[in-house]
């Protein structure tokens, strides 16, 4: 299937922006139009979940642990996308020192990788079933996050479905806020051009430098994702990506 893109007229950006201001793309709609959206539903309340529109919720402890354990000065990484969560809870296992927050849309798989990372008792990590564009704005403070992972994203090959793409300009907006100087933002795709896409749209930022191959020290050893692992079983190519936020901007 092609993968289909192309350099953005200043009418292309425009319509990003309208898009993105009037909530398109989101996956599973206008969070704040879903039922008891500024509570947990029982399953989560005192465990390792976060919802960006609960954290202020005086029911349950979880948005008060967060919001402390965020406003500490330890390392934060965040995946978005984690899926099966294998990178994720690798990761924060080996640095235990760093904090975690982990997004993926799908609740099952937060739910399933919620009983992992309580078995494995680890207390630096966090999981949040909100599309990672509500969670990180409104649950992470600006210049806060060291790196982001964002490990082969859903390519959305339809037209009509372009919309739902991750990578778009306000959302690199939204990395360039989010991220610290010196954090990086880590990219991998079994979608050649989707990887150009990215490397397109941050070169159009001041926040952001070119790719920077040897940014894969800092990530340092790590637990494919399924997706990496399924690319490595059936010989097929991965690219992966390091961009930098500067200082400046
Ligand atoms: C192709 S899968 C990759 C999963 C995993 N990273 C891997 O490599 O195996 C993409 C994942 O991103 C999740 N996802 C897509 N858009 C998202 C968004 N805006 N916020 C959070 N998760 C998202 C999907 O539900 C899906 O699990």
């Amino acid at each position: 299937m092609d993968f289909s893109w192309e350099e953005l007229t200043p009418q292309q950006r425009a319509r990003h922006y309208a898009d993105w201001q009037a909530g398109k793309g989101l996956i599973g709609g206008d969070p704040t139009r879903r039922p008891n959206s500024d509570t947990l539903p029982s399953w989560a309340m005192d465990r390792s979940i976060v919802r960006a529109l609960a954290l202020d919720d005086p029911r349950v402890a979880n948005g008060e642990r967060f919001r402390r354990q965020i406003a500490s000065p330890r390392p934060l990484e965040t995946e978005i996308g984690f899926g099966r969560g294998d990178f994720l809870l690798d990761r924060s296992t080996r640095l235990p020192e760093r904090l975690f927050v982990g997004f993926e849309v799908k609740t099952k798989a937060v739910r399933l990788a919620l009983r992992r990372l309580e078995n494995q008792g680890l207390q630096n990590l966090w999981l949040s079933d909100d599309d990672a564009r509500v969670g990180l704005q409104l649950a992470i403070p600006d210049r806060r996050v060291d790196a982001v992972h964002v490990l082969f994203p859903d390519p959305w090959w339809k037209a009509q479905h372009k919309v739902k793409r991750l990578f778009s300009p306000p959302f690199v907006d939204l990395l360039a806020a989010k991220l610290r100087p010196g954090g990086y933002l880590h990219l991998k795709t079994d979608v050649q051009q989707y990887g150009e896409l990215v490397r397109h749209l941050l070169s159009h930022h001041p926040a952001f430098g070119n790719h920077r191959p040897e940014l894969a020290g800092s990530v340092g050893p790590y637990r494919p994702t399924h997706r990496e692992q399924w690319c490595r079983e059936n010989g097929m190519p991965v690219w992966t990506y390091y961009f930098p936020r500067r200082n400046e901007a």
